[in-house]
């Protein structure tokens, strides 16, 4: 049985993307979608473009793409707009990161130049190894936002935008915790008021946007939106909210794996996992205070996927460790080994050794796209506050404080597309399929 449609709008006019930084992950996010609409390239390893939703029963044999499926806004009414400490346009941003080649990045050379970056919102105590040059000086907190606010009118109007979405692709941020400036709107308004040190940029960037309306996706495992002052404003404007650190690479492939080993309930007495990279994210993340921000996003995978107090006799007692090498050679090719001590039957050990030579920033582009098209599409279907069917796409999902986050990436997956089906009326999958046999 079918239940009911919701009401979405159409999906009219221009996307503006705006960008907190224009490094490796944003420039290949750009400078993919112009070669994609240029036909040079395939949009490989995202949903929006390349993925299937099944509807109904297996018989029916309704398995239409996602893009035919729900109004997602075309890649060709992307119109992209950055912050960055530095001034280098996306052009030149692009050939620093080195992450694609720049026979690729010259057939798209000149809509990468027309990307200059406005000047940014960045306090050096937010990220420690970046000395930028190309920042707004507003005195206060409360100021810069409201410089932000100006930078994204003027942009909808120049450039004549329907609607916007806004992405952190910026460094990750020193470790902070959640403190009494975080716990309300209002407190967190008096805080940027009188320059209060617990408010880091992205959370600058974070209150522009909620408070313009603007759906937010935080790609890097800082705090930004995830704390109850911005779930209070987005539940406010009823405005989109997801983060926090996009799942590419060392942790993906432990949320691919780790619900397996549970599946088959094999036990883990350890899990090491370690990682050379070279680009300007690893020697942010050379610095502890940026680590410590990264490594708390990353250990908390396995915990909530193993359930230790569930199954104490597997889970209760593994060693989990995450180490992140700044090693310059091999710029955004990272590679990760990671090691896994396991025991099976009667408690005999076993190894699992993984070496994942990835491209960090060619597996986080497709991210970005679909974050960019699905908070539009949940802004357009009324779906206002913390989005938790698109924890698929980061290492920490966010959640309401009283829930747990879901990891495992099949259970997410499933997750994402029963929202999609309960958007569109159709109805939920459950993989019963008893009925087939009756
Ligand atoms: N696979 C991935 O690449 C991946 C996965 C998960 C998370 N991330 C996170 O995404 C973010 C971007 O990664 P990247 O590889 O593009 O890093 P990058 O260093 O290449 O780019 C970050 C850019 O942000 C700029 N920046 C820093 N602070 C800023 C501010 N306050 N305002 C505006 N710009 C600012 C920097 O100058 C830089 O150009 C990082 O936080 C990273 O940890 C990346």
């Amino acid at each position: 049985m079918s239940e009911k449609e919701i009401e979405i709008a159409d999906a009219k006019g221009k996307l503006g993307v705006l960008l907190i930084g224009l490094g490796a992950v944003s420039t290949t996010f750009i400078a993919g979608v112009e070669a994609i609409k240029k036909g040079l390239g395939e949009p490989i390893g995202s949903l929006t473009q390349m993925g299937t939703v099944r509807l109904g029963k297996r018989t029916e044999k309704r398995i239409p793409k996602i893009a035919d499926f729900v109004p997602l806004a075309g890649i060709d009414d992307l119109v992209f707009a950055a912050w960055d400490i530095f001034e280098e346009d996306a052009y030149a941003a692009a050939i620093n990161s080195g992450v694609l080649e720049t026979s690729l990045l010259e057939q798209v050379r000149g809509e990468l130049e027309a990307i200059r970056p406005m000047k940014a919102v960045f306090h050096p105590r937010d990220v420690k190894r970046l000395h930028g040059t190309h920042l707004k000086e507003e005195k206060t907190k409360w100021d810069l936002a409201q410089k932000l606010v100006e930078d994204i009118q003027h942009f909808q109007k120049e450039k004549d935008i329907d609607r916007m979405v806004m992405i952190f692709c910026g460094s990750t941020e020193v470790f902070i915790r959640e403190t009494e400036t975080h716990q309300s709107l209002e407190k967190l308004e008096a805080g940027l008021k009188s320059n209060d040190e617990n408010i880091p940029s992205s959370m600058v960037y974070a209150y522009a946007a909620l408070h313009l309306g603007i759906p937010f996706a935080n790609g890097a495992p800082n705090l930004t939106v995830d704390v109850p002052a911005f779930t209070q404003l987005a539940e406010l404007k009823r405005v989109p909210v997801c983060g926090k650190d996009f799942k590419t690479g060392q942790t993906l492939m432990k949320t691919i794996l780790a619900p397996g080993l549970k599946a088959r309930l094999l036990g883990l007495s350890g899990w090491f996992s370690t990682n050379i990279l070279g680009n300007r994210d690893g020697e942010v993340l050379d610095d502890p205070g940026s680590f410590k921000t990264k490594e708390e996003s990353k250990l908390s995978v396995l915990e909530h996927i193993l359930q230790p107090d569930v199954y104490p006799d597997l889970y209760s007692d593994f060693y989990h460790k995450v180490r992140i090498n700044y090693y310059p050679p091999r710029r955004d090719n990272k590679e990760g080994w990671d090691n896994i001590d396991l025991f099976g039957w009667l408690g005999y050990p076993m190894q699992l050794k993984i070496n994942f030579l990835c491209r960090d920033s060619i597996l986080a582009a497709p991210l970005v796209l679909d974050l960019v098209l699905f908070l539009d599409l949940a802004k357009r279907a009324g779906m206002g506050g913390i989005q938790e069917w698109l924890s698929f796409y980061f290492k920490s999902p966010m959640t309401l404080p009283e829930l747990y986050p879901e990891h495992d990436l099949f259970i997410q997956l499933m997750k994402l597309k029963n929202t999609l089906r309960y958007m569109r009326g159709e109805e939920q999958i459950t993989h019963l399929g008893l009925d087939y046999y009756q």
